[in-house]
C-alpha cells in the first residue's frame, strides 16, 4: 500500500509526464509548421515516450493499492525562435524532470518505501539518457549554426527515429 504522501507525489509525476508528453507535441507542431519534417517526427516519438512513462506511474499506483488521480495538463508553449531555441528548451525541461525524479526517490527514502525507490530507479536511468540525447541535438544545431544544408542533414537524420 502506498502511504498518501507517496501516492500524491507519484501522481504529480503522472501529470510532469503528461505535461512532458503534450511540450514535445506541441514541439512537433513547431517543426511541422517549419516544415522540418525529421526534427517533427522526432518530437512525436518522445511525445509517445512520454505519454509511456506517464503509463509506468499509473499502473504503478494502480499495482500498489493507490488511486490514481488525473488532474488539469497545463498548456505548453508554442512559439520558439529556431530549432536550436525548441532543443535548448527541452534540455532545460528534462533537466527539470531530472530533479523532480530526485525528489521522489527522496521522498521515497523518507518514506522507508523500498518498493518505490526500486521503481524509481529505471527513472533516474532514463533521465541520464533523456538529457543525455537533448544535449547531443542541442549541440548539433549550436555546431551547424546558419548552416541551412547542415539543418537540412541534421533533420533527415532525425526523421529516422522510430
Ligand atoms: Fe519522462
Ligand atoms: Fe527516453
Amino acid at each position: 500500500m502506498l502511504n498518501s504522501a507517496v501516492q500524491e507525489a507519484m501522481n504529480k509525476q503522472l501529470n510532469a509526464e503528461l505535461y512532458s508528453s503534450y511540450l514535445y507535441l506541441s514541439m512537433a507542431g513547431y517543426f511541422e509548421d517549419s516544415n522540418l519534417r525529421g526534427m517533427a517526427n522526432w518530437m512525436k516519438v518522445q511525445a509517445k515516450e512520454e505519454a509511456g512513462h506517464a503509463m509506468k506511474f499509473f499502473s504503478y499506483i494502480v499495482e500498489r493499492g493507490g488511486k490514481v488521480a488525473l488532474t488539469a495538463i497545463a498548456a505548453p508553449t508554442a512559439k520558439w525562435d529556431s530549432p536550436q531555441a525548441v532543443f535548448e528548451d527541452e534540455y532545460k525541461h528534462e533537466c527539470h524532470v531530472s530533479s523532480l525524479i530526485n525528489k521522489l526517490v527522496e521522498l521515497a527514502a523518507a518514506e522507508k518505501d523500498h518498493a518505490s525507490g526500486v521503481f524509481l530507479q529505471w527513472f533516474v536511468k532514463e533521465q541520464v539518457e533523456e538529457e543525455a540525447n537533448a544535449n547531443e541535438i542541442l549541440h548539433q544545431l549550436k555546431m551547424i549554426g546558419d548552416s541551412k544544408q547542415g539543418l537540412f542533414m541534421l533533420d533527415r537524420h532525425l526523421g529516422q527515429r522510430q
